[in-house]
């Protein structure tokens, strides 16, 4: 089994969104036995909460359905799971900050857009503050990102 976890600061708009995008990619891979996906905020702000209404919006539009509930990310993540992946560099920053996050064994942890061709290294936006055209934009990022995350990790796990 393969741990992926989605980490930004509310978890209620990227970290989901990722959550369910990543989700579908690996579904039309045929690899839905393969991995635990879930997400998570750096914030403890939205404990228990949906996703926020336009992140269910833009993912519903692209056939994905939302249903995580809002957690924090905390440092047994690190020994849950396999790779963790912050959506821009202030989550980064925190997580790095969580005790036991550099413990031999720990996580993996990345920036999404290290794996996104266009705007490698940047932060995904918070859309947050922002329109409905942000959220069309975060997931674009998300769907590019968590492609080339897969094929990653299958590269990297000798999957076929
Ligand atoms: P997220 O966006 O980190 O992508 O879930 C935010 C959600 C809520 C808040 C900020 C960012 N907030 O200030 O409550």
């Amino acid at each position: 089994m393969i741990k992926v976890l989605f980490v930004c600061l509310g978890n209620i708009c990227r970290s989901p969104l990722a959550e369910g995008v990543f989700k579908q990619h690996v579904k039309e891979a045929g690899l839905e036995n393969k991995f635990l996906i879930e997400s998570a905020g750096t914030s403890g702000w939205h404990i228990d909460q949906s996703p926020d209404p336009r992140s269910i919006e833009v993912a519903k539009v692209n056939g994905i359905h939302l249903d995580s509930l809002g957690r924090k990310a905390i440092s047994m993540d690190f020994e849950l799971f396999d790779y963790i992946i912050a959506m821009d560099y202030n989550n980064f920053s925190d997580l790095k900050n969580l005790p036991g996050s550099s413990k031999d064994g720990a996580a993996k942890l990345y920036l999404m857009r290290d794996f996104d061709d266009l705007g490698k290294g940047e932060d995904v936006p918070d859309p947050y503050y922002g329109g409905d055209d942000g959220f069309v934009h975060v997931y674009e990022i998300l769907d590019r990102s968590c492609q080339n995350l897969l094929n990653e990790i299958k590269k990297t796990h000798s999957i076929k």
